[in-house]
């Protein structure tokens, strides 16, 4: 049986077919306001419009895990007033958004290094965190000072610590362990990675559980992005073939 979503008039898709989580690298806002000549943080504000677009997309279609990639560890070293406009930008999001996220059953998550954030971003993390605790339609996952190196070394001291303390075995580390400790514990791992202005690259995001996802890079730069690109995007997913490794289905 399938359950089609068209009627939504977003994707002729069947839901079963859909990803159960999709991460986004979302680069190129600089080269928009350089195309456009106006000030980087330009190109920041233009793709925080989008992130807003690709939310409301995948709460309306009906993706459970968007996590989005909005600052990585390495993002601390651009000037100091980029990083101040990026969490100033962040903070302003977070409030305007906060009672949409309430409406609509959006939970707000964030992964990374969250104590490294200003304080005053911190509060209003949490606090959008506890309005929207009780939500189960999208978990919306920003990765925030985040980095992926980091993240699986913080992993291993606290699996090095249980050890120390006796309280598991060498032998019981394993991958689902090491999973659980990540950020993204206990979340399903994404399905398919999208990253735009196309960089082939990874740029230390969620290295673990990446593992097996499909990825899709467009030229297209993230304040460009749009709707109609990333149901195009899912719609080629869905004709993808996911292996993990295997050999194709017999009677496929
Ligand atoms: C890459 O563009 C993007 C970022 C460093 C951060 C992403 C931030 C946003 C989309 C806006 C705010 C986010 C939220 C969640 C409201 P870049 O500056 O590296 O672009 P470039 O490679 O063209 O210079």
């Amino acid at each position: 049986m399938s359950s089609s979503n068209s009627a939504s008039g977003d994707i002729d898709i069947d839901k079963e077919k859909l990803p159960t989580h999709v991460a986004i690298i979302m680069d190129g806002n600089g080269r928009w306001a350089q195309k456009h000549l106006f000030k980087r943080v330009r190109g920041h504000e233009k793709g925080a419009e989008t992130v807003r677009t690709i939310i409301r997309t995948s709460r309306s279609i009906g993706i459970p895990i968007l996590t989005l990639y909005a600052f990585s560890t390495e993002n601390w070293q651009r000037p100091k007033h980029e990083v101040m406009a990026l969490m100033s930008l962040l903070k302003k999001f977070l409030i305007s958004e906060c009672q949409e996220m309430v409406d609509n059953n959006i939970r707000l998550n964030v992964i990374g290094q969250v104590e490294k954030l200003p304080k005053d971003v911190q509060e209003t993390i949490s606090e959008t965190k506890a309005a929207t605790a009780g939500n189960n339609n999208l978990l919306l996952n920003l990765a925030l000072s985040y980095g992926s190196r980091a993240e699986i070394v913080e992993s291993v001291q606290r699996i090095a610590a249980k050890v120390k303390n006796g309280d598991i075995d060498v032998e019981a580390i394993t991958p689902d362990l090491i999973s659980d400790h990540l950020y993204t514990g206990g979340m399903a791992d994404p399905d398919l990675l999208i990253r735009t202005s196309g960089e082939m690259r990874i740029s230390n995001f969620l290295l673990w559980q990446i593992a097996y996802s499909e990825i899709y890079v467009t030229e297209t730069l993230w304040p460009d992005f749009s709707k109609e690109e990333y149901l195009e995007i899912l719609k080629s997913y869905r004709n993808r073939e996911r292996r993990f490794g295997k050999v194709p289905l017999q009677g496929k």
